[in-house]
């Protein structure tokens, strides 16, 4: 390390099928595997070298005869044969690995007593010496073999093909996967575990057998996991022709798991939090997010698994392509315009951040120093827009055929980044070699788009330009092709045609790919508002010449839900970064009653979803704030400007708020659906803007509804209006619903975060004391993430704290979980990734911070990564 693109060599050895023999035991798992290997014939003779972490090796053979002592070496992170016959053979390795002992939840671990396993990304040599790399695919038999008290269930990739009792009270399972697969893809379980089951028929009328496998007793929380599997296994075949492909499709929810999921061919394992839901126990977001995770894993059993990577830079050629798809499933069963809304908020809250900072990487790094560092927002969400630009270059059925070519082309390959882009060239006929500067190139670009309309001549002239700013390590960028979704909005809120060079243009689609660019647009009967990056059509920021008026004008009219979302945030952030100056100058914070008026007409607006009133509504973040400013941020000033807009809102638009509040409680029984969700949304929005003021009312409303909710959204999103406000009423909510549900940590969770995010001085003491408290573990990666993290990352005001004991706490945190679990450590330490963007003094206390991290006397490879990009140059 580190690893590079640019080193890529394909595999020496080849393995054809694996045979697994696994006998589980709480501290000594016996793991015998039998690898069918044979030397690649595309590369010349080479030694035989294994990939192993903390290994230890029982005992080997070659073709059934032991192996000669000098013949091999043999260390817990490599197995090498320097001299292995060059022709097929068999190797036998066996291991014995602890998973009682694995706290870094990487390999084989056990998760409340279940055995499970999670080989991305470089997992699976943790049980077992293997070429463990994404490029060598072989055919996977898995015995394993358990107490039949511990693990009654024992499950692995594939279908059952034979099981049975043994003596000694043990069982065994053989599971057969025909799929080749990278071992990334391997898994088993083992336990006990309580079962819901389904069905579903294929397009082509196969059945097959749906499995969730859950926690005993936690059985009646499947239900809408199983909906949402089934409704992502018929929208991949209508929306993308894909059918799955074998006879059983397992998930199992297990409550130690380092991410969201895993997409394991056939036996996906999940976070329980994203499997686990009913009304009493589950938020709406809950359910969405649900929703969205059960389809991503399912979704990449095409786009990942049957077509998997060559390597682990093109990361995101599963994952970006799989969010997208993810996103479109959402955009279908919801609703479109607020998932586009959604999306590109959390791009900007998290993406353009990292983007913005020492982390910054191109969609397709070409180095890295720890690969499970790199599943990050870029590689995830940035990689999805880039397949959505992709489409919206070249139309939806020219992509369409794109993906069948790519499906078609590379069934059962491990591919790359330009045999997926070379399907869409390919089906096209245009040339993408501009557009792979989009994988190659970090950072967000920053286009200004200038209008000018002349009266007499008719015509609206438009000034383009771009500039992608440097990030680490690329310090000169070429430019980028941007392609830019764009109405003219007419007075009466309708599109003016648009017509360049004598004839209308086909599409409204204007690729900017030179560094500037002057478009004119003729026969413009009127002054035009121009309506650009509609649908946020490339992933950039965005300047453009249009004032308050221009902007009320889109807020009210645009045909674009996207733009007119967008029109109201841009009016409301150029007031709050106004509003900062004024008060880090001593000053009052001043109203924009332009502002204001715009969100009564959308509050008005009784076409417009819910949903999307709700969003309109929601001011933008004090991390919005932040990256508005870029530099020498002062998070206290953000939040009082925020809390200022609030405060407005609630007060000027108070009649109106109350009148929605009461319009939206509609009385019906809890469903999850997306419209009864948009009611409450809006409602629940209404709910903390007239509580933002801080009177008494608004208190009692939030208090009331928090005891009288029948439901999860309602009650969370009371006590969250409340944890904002230092009242009586919040002590006694939070209170309350510890006794109500201190039984469910998964409900738990929700308590820990909401306290972590109080926006108060007090709160980090507050953190610090719940760090004790019996709910709380520092092996539980989502007790970590609820309190922990949410506290780092999503409280402004106090992780910064002046004094920098936000850091020092977050500090010590990262040293701590570094210890017993680098990758939550790691993924902690990124909450230090906007330090460079801090007033001097923060940014001194944060330097300091991440300089103790990197001087400890041990640090994983995880950790040191993320500490030293971020210190770099310093
Ligand atoms: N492939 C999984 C998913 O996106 C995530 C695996 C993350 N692995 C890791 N080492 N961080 O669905
Ligand atoms: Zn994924």
């Amino acid at each position: 390390r580190p690893v590079r693109l640019q080193d890529y060599r394909p595999p020496d050895w080849l393995v054809e099928t694996v045979h697994l023999d696994i006998s589980l035991h709480p501290t000594a798992t016996k793991v015998r595997a039998t690898l069918n290997l044979r030397p690649n014939p595309g590369t010349s003779p080479a030694p035989l070298v294994l990939d192993g972490d903390g290994l230890s090796l029982s005992s080997v053979t070659m073709d059934g005869q032991p192996l000669a002592a000098d013949a091999y070496v043999a260390s817990p992170d490599r197995f090498t044969l320097a001299q292995p016959p060059q022709r097929p053979f068999t190797l036998t390795i066996e291991t014995v690995v602890d998973p009682s002992a694995n706290t870094q939840l990487m390999g084989l671990y056990r998760s409340s007593g279940t055995y499970c396993t999670q080989c991305e990304a470089e997992g699976f040599r943790r049980i077992t010496y293997f070429p463990d790399r994404p490029d060598v695919m072989a055919v996977y038999t898995t015995r394993i073999e358990a107490d039949k008290g511990q693990a009654p269930i024992l499950l692995a990739n594939g279908n059952l093909i034979e099981s049975g009792d043994l003596p000694a009270g043990r069982h065994y399972a053989v599971w057969h996967d025909p799929f080749p697969k990278p071992s990334y893809l391997f898994a088993m379980v083992g336990g006990t575990l309580g079962c819901v089951e389904d069905t579903f028929v294929t397009v082509s009328g196969r059945k097959v057998a749906l499995k969730i496998y859950v926690e005993p007793g936690k059985e009646s929380r499947c239900g809408y996991a199983m909906d949402a599997l089934k409704r992502s296994m018929r929208w991949d075949e209508q929306a993308f022709g894909r059918e799955y492909d074998l006879d059983i499709f397992m998930i199992v929810a297990v409550s130690d798991f380092n991410m969201g999921a895993m997409e394991n061919k056939g036996l996906n394992v999940f976070n329980d939090r994203y499997v686990l839901a009913s009304p009493e126990t589950a938020t709406d977001a809950d359910f969405a997010s649900i929703e969205a995770i059960i389809a991503h894993e399912y979704f990449h059993n095409w786009t990942g698994n049957r077509i998997t990577c060559r390597d682990w830079f093109q990361l995101c050629l599963k994952e970006g392509l799989t969010v997208f798809r993810d996103q479109e499933f959402t955009a279908d069963m919801r609703s479109r315009a607020v998932k586009r809304i959604a999306d590109v908020r959390n791009l900007r809250a998290h993406q353009f951040v990292e983007d913005a900072g020492p982390l910054a990487h191109p969609v397709r790094p070409q180095v890295y120093q720890e690969i499970n560092n790199f599943y990050t927002t870029t590689v995830y969400e940035k990689g999805a827009e880039l397949v959505r630009m992709l489409r919206t270059m070249l139309g939806h059925a020219t992509f369409r055929k794109g993906m069948d070519l790519y499906f078609d082309r590379h069934d059962g390959e491990a591919a790359t980044i330009e045999q997926f882009v070379q399907c869409f060239a390919d089906i096209s006929k245009r040339d993408l070699a501009q557009f792979m500067l989009w994988y190659a190139q970090a950072g967000t670009p920053e286009i200004i788009a200038d209008g000018e309309y002349d009266d007499a001549k008719k015509i609206f002239t438009l000034k383009l330009s771009q500039i992608v700013p440097p990030t680490p390590n690329q310090p000169v960028k070429e430019p980028m092709v941007i392609p830019l979704r764009t109405g003219l909005v007419g007075s009466d809120g309708a599109d003016l045609p648009l017509v360049v060079s004598g004839s209308p243009m086909a599409g409204d689609v204007i690729t900017l790919n030179q560094p500037a660019a002057t478009l004119v647009f003729e026969n413009v009967s009127e002054r035009p508002v121009l309506s650009i990056n509609r649908e946020f059509s490339a992933p950039v920021k965005l300047t453009t010449n249009l004032s308050a008026e221009d902007l009320r004008r889109l807020a009210a009219h645009d045909s674009d839900p996207f733009n007119r979302w967008q029109a109201v945030q841009t009016l409301a952030t150029r007031l709050l970064v106004k509003n900062v100056g004024l008060l880090q100058a001593g000053q009052n914070a001043i109203p924009d009653e332009g502002l204001i008026a715009a969100l009564a007409a959308i509050l008005a607006d009784d076409r417009l979803e819910p949903a999307f009133v709700a969003l309109t509504l929601t001011m933008p973040t004090e991390a919005d704030i932040a990256r508005e400013i870029g530099h020498d941020v002062d998070p206290d000033a953000n939040f009082r400007a925020r809390i200022y807009l609030r405060n407005e809102i609630g007060t000027k638009l108070q009649s109106v708020l109350e009148e929605t509040y009461r319009r939206m409680q509609n009385g019906a029984p809890y469903s999850p659906d997306a419209a009864s969700a948009g009611q409450r949304a809006l409602k629940n929005t209404a709910l903390d803007l007239l509580a933002a003021p801080g009177g008494k009312v608004g208190i009692d409303r939030a208090i009331q509804q928090y005891r009288s909710a029948d439901n999860m959204t309602d009650r969370m999103a009371a006590l969250s209006t409340l944890s904002l406000h230092d009242v009586p009423e919040r002590t006694e909510a939070l209170q309350d619903f510890y006794e109500r549900y201190h039984g469910d940590p998964l409900i738990i969770d929700k308590w820990l975060t909401l306290q972590a995010m109080i926006p108060e001085s007090g709160t980090l003491d507050r953190v610090r004391s719940l760090t004790s408290h019996p709910a709380f573990s520092m092996n539980n990666p989502n007790r970590v993430r609820s309190l922990i993290g949410a506290f780092a990352h999503g409280n402004a005001t106090q992780f910064n704290r002046a004094d920098g004991a936000g850091y020092a706490f977050i500090a010590d945190a990262v040293l701590t979980l570094d210890r017993k679990n680098p990758q939550v450590a790691s993924r902690l330490a990124t909450s230090f990734r906007s330090w460079r963007a801090l007033e001097s003094g923060r940014r001194e206390q944060a330097q300091a911070a991440l300089r103790r991290i990197a001087n400890a006397s041990t640090l994983s490879a995880d950790v040191n990564d993320i500490v030293s990009r971020a210190l770099a140059d310093t």
